[in-house]
């Protein structure tokens, strides 16, 4: 018999009342997981002031357009072009993630598998709209995506930051940290390499995961 103030959730755990209950979200993937109440705090804290309304999921449709704008109005990417990103979401929607509040895309990641490594997932672009900053959201999208690699047998993550982009380094370090993983760094494409002044791209490798 359960304890006075004690309580299942709906999974059928038991947990004091007061204490986070372990709860079922769900992955990318449609996996259900598990959250404890560790993990269940810092994604209340994530949430911070998002509100009910936002979902991540992989991009389609139409969203590509939303995309370029969002990467335009960074100032700080390269902006690919529109096309690029309509191409995106017709073959790469399982490896990206957006997410919508209601009707508007207020945030995105474009990713692929690579070709010659089946088991790293390479981070091309993470953005999101200046007005949703700071609350966790590409965290939570980078999450969605490192799941969907753990489920799908992948291992690592992998992704490029110029060396003054601070919140962008932030991002991959809270991940791997977050994911008690190792982070190894190098230059992946020196400035000579880009056609015009381009800082260095340095390759962080995230794993395993
Ligand atoms: C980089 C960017 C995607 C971060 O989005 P965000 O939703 O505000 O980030 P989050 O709130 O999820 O924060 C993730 C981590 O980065 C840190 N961070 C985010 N913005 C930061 C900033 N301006 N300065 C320092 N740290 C920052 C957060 O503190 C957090 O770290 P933690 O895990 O240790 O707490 C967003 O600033 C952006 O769109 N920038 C322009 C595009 C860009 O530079 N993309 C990255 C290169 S592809």
């Amino acid at each position: 018999m359960a304890q006075p103030g004690a309580e299942r959730n709906s999974l059928g755990y038991l947990y004091m009342s007061g204490e986070y209950a372990p709860q079922r979200t769900t992955s990318p993937t449609g996996l259900d997981r598990k959250v404890g109440a560790a993990a269940r705090l810092a994604a209340d804290s994530a949430m911070g002031d998002q509100g009910p309304g936002l979902l991540l999921e992989a991009p389609g449709g139409d969203d590509g357009r939303e995309m370029w704008r969002i990467a335009r109005d960074t100032q700080v990417l390269d902006v690919n072009s529109p096309y690029s990103y309509l191409l995106w979401c017709r073959d790469f929607a399982d490896s990206s993630v957006v997410v919508r509040d209601g009707d508007r895309v207020c945030g995105f990641i474009t990713g692929y598998i690579r070709p010659r490594s089946a088991v790293t997932l390479f981070v091309w672009q993470v953005a999101v709209d200046q007005a949703y900053r700071g609350r966790g959201l590409a965290k939570r999208m980078l999450d969605y995506l490192g799941d969907r690699v753990v489920a799908t047998g992948g291992r690592y993550l992998e992704a490029t930051v110029t060396p003054d982009n601070i919140p962008s380094s932030r991002l991959f370090e809270g991940f791997a940290r977050d994911r008690g993983c190792a982070v190894e760094r190098h230059t992946l494409f020196t400035t000579e390499q880009f056609p015009r002044g381009h800082q260095p791209e340095v390759l962080f490798r995230i794993g395993p995961l």
